[in-house]
């Protein structure tokens, strides 16, 4: 059986005809493409974190003081709208390395317990003093920055 979908003019235009079996078959067609789309994206979500924040002029940023980098402890802060994570362990002292993992460019974390920094996404683990990596996939350590102290005030230069 075939449906006719007829113009309201009454002109001798000609519609063309869509079978029953033709609709099913464009209406299943969309089905099984909104499904790949659902499930896909949150795969490539996965597999391609979300982007590198981006600008920045490059140059100094004062980040904080020194009360705000006690020892044992490390966090991530914005430097130029880059993340940038600043440590202070009883071995290295104060270190500021690009946040940004090696792998696929998740920001990392400082990991208190363990006394490394980390990278969420795929577990990569990076040496605090150094930046090299401890395990995990990432396939180069994370570029130390330089970081200046002057009186109480920490500074953290992009390279
Ligand atoms: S993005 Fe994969 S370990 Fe960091």
């Amino acid at each position: 059986m075939a449906v006719n979908i007829q113009s309201d003019g009454g002109s001798n235009s000609q519609v063309p005809e869509v079978s029953r079996r033709q609709l099913v078959n464009y209406l299943l067609g969309f089905s099984l493409v909104a499904t790949a789309v659902g499930v896909l994206t949150p795969v490539i979500g996965y597999l391609w974190p979300p982007g590198r924040p981006s600008g920045g002029g490059g140059g100094r940023a004062q980040v904080g003081t020194t009360d705000d980098f006690p020892v044992g402890q490390g966090k991530v802060v914005p430097v130029n709208d880059k993340p940038v994570i600043v440590v202070n362990t009883p071995q290295g002292g104060l270190k500021a390395f690009s946040a940004i993992c090696t792998h696929l460019g998740c920001i990392t974390e400082w990991d208190q317990t363990r006394q490394f920094i980390l990278c969420p996404c795929h577990d990569g683990r990076f040496n605090a003093i150094t930046g090299a990596v401890v395990s995990g996939p990432p396939p180069a350590p994370l570029p130390q920055l330089a970081l200046q102290v002057e009186g109480d005030a920490v500074y953290v230069s992009e390279g």
